[in-house]
């Protein structure tokens, strides 16, 4: 499966054009690229979006999908023409309320020209009319719309919703949705935030609105056949969860797992502090994929994640993206160890709290387990590149840099800065650099050193850097063969099997 939909050439060349200050610019069109260096296609120049109006009319039988987006947005510049991320085939595009010409151009950029300029800081009004069957439209051989024997998922990270929605795709434009999507009776929807629906002859719509701010690759749509249970936790937090009646084996331990969200999220509450958003859930589709994917207050989760029996410990690891991820996004696509770094050592916490090990053993058990020359620890965490930015170390490695962070600091701080940095950066953007000086502000501690052996510099530490990997005391034994003695911890295997769901896409 592929995990990257553009590839990163041209990089160079874009990065330079991107380089020109937006206020020497002159009336002109906005850039084909947010500038992220990882993905130089990503999201667009020229304008913020507020809102997305996503309206879809779906055929399960045939994957027929017609829509109608409305985008709200402003100018940041002088346009007299934008781009936006989408590869359906559009039939119509109107920018406040006149038709304006269109076409598409390069891989996934629809190049939208306006009747009129539109001036800096003005409000825009994007419509555009489409028709397609995303399950047939490829780039690169790929899809990001899977379909299923009753219908089809888009989940996808980085990019995914080119294939349902046009967008400005990139987790610094985040926006507000509402999801309508009319379907035939008898088949479900499935999409962020709290749910009505209303009735036609032979036809349900299904609303979902999304009130929090959401980056675009955290929008899912599921379309098919979904047993839907709504409730509510103790703490009076909607709760929506989905299973496809159709998950043979697995659905025993899928509901046993995802249902225990509400628990988790509480649970998960008294760490990152209050939960961000308005509902939370998570759904299981008939997939045939391995992964799961963090989208906003309504999880994806595949089966097979399922099959050896429940598996709370991805239940947590989603979970937790819903702050470090979801509620505080990366800035650039390089700083991921914000998201998975964290989401991996939620994991690790948990595995403590359930006592099947704890952070440390964690820790020093996967420094054991990759050799000095395993490459392994040839991906720096900190910027991993785009070809690596769901590797193993990220994960892995990003959470030892956690624990040796609070080997560092000592837990108070720790934990202050685990709360303290989610009420500072709510619903915005960050970088790892902007994450360090805040922890060195509240443990008034240079922590320069720490983040460079553990997120920067390829290789191996050596062992005890940052009270990682030092061989336990074991009487009558060298150093070396008793940290060898170290026991795998009874966790391991149910964070190893979200991981090597990870590894998968390799
Ligand atoms: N963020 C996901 C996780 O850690 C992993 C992921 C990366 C993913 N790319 C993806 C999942 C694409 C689905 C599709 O849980
Ligand atoms: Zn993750």
């Amino acid at each position: 499966m592929r995990k990257r939909l553009i590839v990163s050439a041209a990089a160079g060349a874009l990065a330079l054009i991107l380089s020109v200050p937006a206020s020497a610019a002159q009336a002109g069109p906005g850039a084909a690229g947010i500038g992220d260096p990882y993905y130089p296609f990503a999201g667009n120049g020229g304008y913020d979006v507020s809102h997305y109006d996503i309206r879809l009319k779906y055929q399960p039988a045939t994957d027929e999908l017609e829509g109608t987006t409305t985008i709200l947005a402003t100018a940041t510049q002088d346009l007299t023409r934008f781009n936006l991320d989408f590869v359906l085939q559009a039939k119509e595009v109107l920018v406040n309320g006149r038709a304006a010409s269109f076409a598409i151009s390069r891989e996934q950029e629809l190049e939208v020209t306006p009747a009129r300029t539109i001036a800096k800081g003005s409000p825009i009004t994007v419509v555009v009319r489409y028709a397609d069957k995303p399950g047939e439209v490829e780039r690169g051989g790929y899809s990001a719309w899977l379909r299923t024997p009753d219908g089809g998922v888009a989940a996808n990270e980085p990019e995914g919703a080119a294939w349902w929605y046009p967008s400005n795709d990139h987790p610094t434009d985040k926006a507000t949705f509402d999801v309508s999507v009319l379907v035939p009776n008898g088949t479900q929807v499935v999409s962020n935030g709290t749910l009505t629906t209303s009735q036609r002859p032979g036809w349900t719509r299904y609303n979902y609105r999304q009130t929090k701010p959401q980056a675009t690759y955290l929008a899912t749509l599921a379309i098919g056949k979904f047993d839907i249970r709504q409730d509510t936790t103790p703490g009076g937090l909607p709760v929506i969860t989905a299973y496809s009646p159709d998950l043979g084996a697995n659905a025993g331990a899928a509901r046993a797992s995802v249902e225990r969200t509400g628990e988790l999220v509480d649970w998960l509450s008294s760490i990152y502090g209050s939960y961000p958003f308005d509902t939370v859930g998570g759904y299981v589709p008939n997939v045939p994929t391995g992964y799961a994917l963090e989208t906003q207050g309504q999880i994806f989760y595949s089966p097979a994640q399922f099959a050896r029996g429940s598996n709370t410990s991805v239940v947590v690891h989603e979970l937790a993206h819903q702050w470090y991820g979801d509620s505080v996004s990366v800035q650039r696509w390089s700083d991921i160890w914000l998201n998975e770094g964290f989401a991996r050592y939620a994991q690790w916490l948990w595995s403590d709290h359930e006592n099947e090990g704890t952070t440390q053993e964690l820790a020093d058990f996967v420094y054991d387990s990759h050799p000095a020359d395993d490459p392994f620890w040839s991906v720096k965490p900190g910027d991993p590149g785009a070809d690596h930015q769901f590797s193993g170390a990220v994960y892995d490695r990003g959470a030892i840099a956690i624990q040796a962070l609070r080997n560092t600091i000592g837990d108070d701080r720790f934990y202050a800065i685990l709360k303290g940095w989610q009420t500072e950066r709510k619903y915005g953007n960050a970088t790892v650099q902007q994450f360090q000086a805040y922890a060195e502000r509240v443990s008034g501690q240079s922590l320069g050193a720490l983040f460079t052996t553990w997120l920067y510099t390829p290789g191996k530490p050596a062992a005890g850097t940052s009270g990682i990997g030092a061989a336990p005391a074991v009487a009558g034994l060298a150093p070396a063969a008793a940290a060898a003695e170290r026991p795998e911890p009874k966790s391991w295997k149910k964070i190893q099997e979200t991981d090597s769901v990870h590894d998968k896409r390799h």
